[in-house]
């Protein structure tokens, strides 16, 4: 049998399949699963962007055919009126704002369009999984930057060695940060991270999956806001959180035009862009009413409330986040001789919860979990009540 490339070879195990597995397990035994594994929305888009879908698959079948790779006009256009409204930021929609196939295909393909086998990229440790594949998938390598508590979880970027920041060719940063949760007030970072882009020449993809995903009156700068940002870098944006549109595929970047030109280019040669229907459904989203956001908040909110309260009342003492949909945690008192893996496979054996193991998302993840707050808010309370016996039983 042939071997697939040494890059795939090279990818590390996908620690969420563990889980998976034991997912899969516990569904087949019958067992009664609360899955807070996978950020993956469980609140359906809202009625008037499924209408724009479905109305224009019905009525207008021109749209059936191939789409322009780099994205409608209309969308872009869309795209760069959002911006304008939301952060004062003005996009010229011709040649700085590309529509992707989900951010997650733009942010993978960031790297193969820049990394030559050998390049580096500086990545956050832990970070979204795409932002360390893209580069490895690429055959560039990776230098790690750890994110830890006590930093605020933000990069040192004076701990890069001088001679990676200078072979560095670009860098991944994300606020609100999955998996950790952590945001940035204000523009200081983003300015010492232009600063430090500029003095080493290189390129900023800020992945801004969660900008819209805030609670508590609190809201989340762009990096393209940040003298300076659009001669060094691109930001990275999803429908899937904002819109509740995971499954739809939908994103987009915008930023420096110069640095856009080899990401178009690339995609244009794999793909043809995103189903006319879903970008007019897109227009819809960002020119339509903002109240479904609104609503998707609050309900988030509401489940972080909940949870973190009951979850500190059985003593697994948790952080309420401002941003996300995620709450970050060190594993509980009496579990931390554990591995973060190995405690998120005892807990769904033993009580169906499904939590993802901290690790899976770079080794500064470890001794942490992440739940995603993805389920229906009743179900909050019955998964404290089987942690809380959890805890009880299994604690050392
Ligand atoms: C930080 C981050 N970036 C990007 C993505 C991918 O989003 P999309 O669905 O747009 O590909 C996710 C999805 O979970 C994410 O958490």
């Amino acid at each position: 049998m042939k071997k697939p490339t040494k890059k795939l070879i090279k990818l590390p195990p996908y620690l969420f399949e563990a889980i998976n597995i034991l997912k899969c397990d516990a569904y087949a035994r019958k067992q009664d699963v609360i899955d807070l594994g996978m950020g993956n929305p469980d609140m359906p888009a809202s009625e008037h962007i499924v209408e724009a879908l479905t109305d224009t698959v019905t009525n207008h079948p021109k749209t059936h055919r191939y789409p322009q790779a780099k994205g409608m006009l209309k969308l872009r256009k869309a795209i760069a009126d959002w911006y304008t409204r939301t952060y004062k930021v003005d996009l010229n929609p011709e040649n700085e704002v590309l529509v992707l196939v989900g951010s997650k295909e733009g942010i993978a393909h960031m790297s193969m369009a820049y990394l030559d086998p050998g390049d580096y990229a500086l990545v956050p440790d832990p970070s979204y999984l795409v932002h360390k594949n893209g580069v490895i998938l690429a055959g560039g390598e990776i230098y790690d930057m750890p994110l830890l508590e006590e930093n605020g979880y933000l990069p040192d970027l004076d701990a890069v060695p001088r001679s990676i920041a200078k072979k560095a060719k670009m860098m991944f940063i994300s606020y609100p940060n999955n998996p950790t949760t952590a945001v940035v007030k204000g523009l200081s970072f983003f300015k010492k991270v232009v600063a430090f882009a500029k003095k080493y020449d290189i390129i900023v993809c800020h992945d801004f999956a969660y900008s819209e995903v805030v609670f508590d009156g609190y809201k989340s700068p762009s990096f393209m806001e940040t003298p300076g940002a659009r001669e060094v870098g691109l930001e990275f944006h999803s429908f899937s959180k904002t819109y509740c549109m995971a499954g739809w595929r939908l994103g987009f970047v915008v930023g420096n035009a110069e640095i856009l030109k080899p990401l178009e280019k690339l995609k244009s040669y794999l793909d043809f862009g995103v189903f006319t229907a879903i970008q007019l459904a897109g227009v819809k989203a960002l020119n339509g009413s903002q109240k479904c956001v609104e609503t998707m908040n609050a309900e988030y909110m509401r489940r972080r409330d909940k949870f973190v309260k009951e979850l500190n009342k059985i003593g697994w003492e948790v952080d309420s986040p401002e941003a996300t949909m995620y709450l970050w945690s060190k594993l509980p008192e009496g579990f931390r001789h554990m591995s973060s893996l190995e405690f998120c496979e005892l807990l769904i054996l033993k009580t169906g919860i499904a939590m993802a193991p901290g690790v899976a998302f770079g080794s500064n993840g470890e001794g942490y979990v992440r739940m995603a707050l993805v389920t229906h808010y009743n179900r909050f309370h019955d998964a404290v009540l089987r942690l809380n016996k959890f805890l009880k039983e299994e604690r050392k």
